[in-house]
């Protein structure tokens, strides 16, 4: 049986993953941690009360990476589900995790559908010299892009292809009309508005043809089998894993 806290437990994301670890037979609920009305406050109160093994936490990008070195140099393993670490603070986290031997699970999106939708966007990369992603999400997000949309955009850009290639020169006339410009050049356009709660789209084109590429999550218990395969994934090892992608074969 493994023990694990939930950080951000009265959250939209914590609440599902308390009731997912609850009905896991192989995992036992030991602490619903949160700043607003939670059993415990702060990691820090729930570890002296109980045993943790490992912490999986939805919380906000303020939080995240303070959260995370706590845990790291506290031999409490973790699974992260929030987003807003920028790369240098995953970087950093990945030295602390190897350097402490402490496994630590990074993933930008839990959901099995949308972390297909990036393998399939890798592939295509290949084939696309013109290619840019419109993120669709709720308007409670805090942070823009997605951390999916910019895991999509790095995985695209993994082998070196260069995007947005043969356009004439552009100018905005209004700032930010173009989106973002990320990795290698692919734009990123966010949008937020009630009714969405998370969607991706990647467009490819290239002459004559369009390559469209949508993954659209409709509730959040879509994310659970993926936290449940980060929590089982790391339960017996010390590993530092960033992305879904790398145990979904
Ligand atoms: N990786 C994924 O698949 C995935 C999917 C959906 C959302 N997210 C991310 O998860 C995070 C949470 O999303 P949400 O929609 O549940 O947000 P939310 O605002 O509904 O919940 C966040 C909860 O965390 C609590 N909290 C904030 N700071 C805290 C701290 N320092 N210690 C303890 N509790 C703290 C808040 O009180 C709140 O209850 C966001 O970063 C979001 O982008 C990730």
């Amino acid at each position: 049986m493994v023990n694990i806290a939930v950080c951000g437990a009265n959250g939209k994301m914590g609440k599902a993953v308390v009731k997912a670890v609850s009905e896991a037979e192989d995992m036992s609920l030991v602490a619903q941690i949160d700043i607003l009305n939670g059993e415990f406050a702060t990691i820090k109160d729930a570890k002296n009360s109980v045993n943790i093994d490992i912490l999986v936490d939805f919380t906000q990008p303020d939080s995240i990476y303070e959260n995370a070195l706590y845990c790291l140099n506290n031999d409490i393993k973790l699974v992260i589900g929030t987003t807003g670490l920028t790369d240098s603070q995953v970087e950093e986290l990945r030295t602390l995790s190897q350097k402490r031997k402490v496994a630590c699970f990074i993933a930008p999106n839990f959901s099995t559908g949308a972390v297909l939708l990036m393998k399939f966007a890798q592939m295509a990369a290949k084939y696309f010299d013109n290619a840019e992603i419109i993120e669709l999400h709720h308007n409670q997000k805090k942070d823009a892009p997605s951390g999916t949309a910019i895991k999509t955009a790095q995985m695209m850009s993994e082998n070196g292809e260069n995007f947005t290639n043969g356009n004439c020169p552009e100018k905005e006339i209004i700032k930010g009309a173009r989106g973002c410009n990320s990795y290698n050049n692919i734009h990123i356009h966010s949008v937020r508005m009630p009714g969405y709660m998370a969607s991706q789209e990647v467009l490819f084109g290239s002459d004559g043809q369009i390559l469209s590429l949508r993954h659209d999550s409709t509730n959040r218990e879509c994310y659970m089998p993926g936290v449940l395969m980060a929590i089982r994934h790391i339960a017996n090892s010390d590993e530092f894993v960033y992305g879904l992608d790398k145990i979904m074969n």
